[in-house]
C-alpha cells in the first residue's frame, strides 16, 4: 500500500476524482491516508471527513511559509504519507518541503505546461488565444508550475467560450488525468531522461486524449 497525502485549498473535485477512483479499486495499491487543507472551512475538507478520511486544517493566512510547510509535515509524517498530491492546493512549497518528498509529490495544473503557470491559467489561455489547451500532471520541483510531467490532456478552445465554460471542461479532463497520473506514478514503472519522465509498459487506466 502507498499512503497517499492530498493537499488542497478549496472545492476539492480533484480530490474527489481521485478517492472515487480508489474507491473503484482502480488505483492498486493506493490508500488516501490524510487529507490537509491550509484554508479554514475548504469544502473540500468536509467532503473527506464526510468520506470518514483523516483530515487536519492548518491555517497558512499570516502564517511564515517555512513556519507553515513545517507543521503540513509533520501531519504528513504522522499519517505516514509517502505520496503528497496537490489538488488545487493554492501555496507554493518552500525548499525544504520539496526536499521532504524527493519526487514524491504530485500537482495538476490546468493548463498544457510550460503554457500560462501560475494563477488563472484558463484566463490566461483565453486571453493569449490559443485553440487548444489542456491540464497537467507533473512532479513538483522548486520552481513553480515546472517539473517533470507526468501526462497532460487536451482541450479545445471553442469561440463560444468564456472563462467558467473553458474552465469546467478542462476540470471534467482533470478529474480523469489525476488518477491516470497516479496510478502510472504508482506502477513504479518509469525513469527520468534529463526532464523527461519515460513510462515502461505499464498498463494505463484512460485512452484518448491522455499523452
Ligand atoms: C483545478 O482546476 C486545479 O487544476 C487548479 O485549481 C483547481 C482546483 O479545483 N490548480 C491550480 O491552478 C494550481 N496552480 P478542485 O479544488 O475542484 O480540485
Amino acid at each position: 500500500m502507498t499512503q497517499i497525502g492530498v493537499l488542497l485549498s478549496g472545492r476539492g473535485s480533484n480530490f474527489l476524482a481521485i478517492a472515487d477512483t480508489i474507491e473503484r479499486g482502480e488505483i492498486p495499491g493506493a490508500r488516501i491516508a490524510a487529507v490537509l487543507s491550509n484554508v479554514a472551512g475548504a469544502p473540500g475538507i468536509h467532503a473527506a471527513q464526510a468520506r470518514g478520511l483523516h483530515t487536519a486544517t492548518v491555517e497558512s493566512r499570516g502564517c511564515k511559509r517555512a513556519e507553515h510547510d513545517a507543521a503540513m509535515l509533520e501531519r504528513l509524517r504522522d499519517a505516514g504519507v509517502e505520496l503528497v498530491c496537490l489538488a488545487g492546493y493554492m501555496r507554493l512549497l518552500s525548499p525544504g518541503f520539496v526536499d521532504a518528498y524527493p519526487q514524491k509529490i504530485l500537482n495538476i495544473h490546468p493548463s498544457l505546461l510550460p503554457a500560462f503557470p501560475g494563477l488563472d491559467a484558463q484566463r490566461q489561455a483565453l486571453a493569449y488565444g490559443v485553440r487548444v489547451t489542456g491540464c497537467t500532471v507533473h512532479f513538483v520541483d522548486k520552481e513553480l508550475d515546472h517539473g517533470p510531467i507526468v501526462l497532460q490532456r487536451t482541450v479545445p478552445v471553442l469561440d463560444t467560450d468564456d472563462e467558467a465554460a473553458l474552465a469546467a471542461r478542462i476540470l471534467e479532463q482533470e478529474h480523469l488525468a489525476y488518477p491516470e497520473a497516479i496510478a502510472r506514478v504508482l506502477s513504479g514503472r518509469y525513469h527520468f531522461a534529463g526532464r523527461r519522465y519515460v513510462l515502461r509498459d505499464a498498463p494505463t487506466m484512460a485512452a484518448g486524449g491522455t499523452h
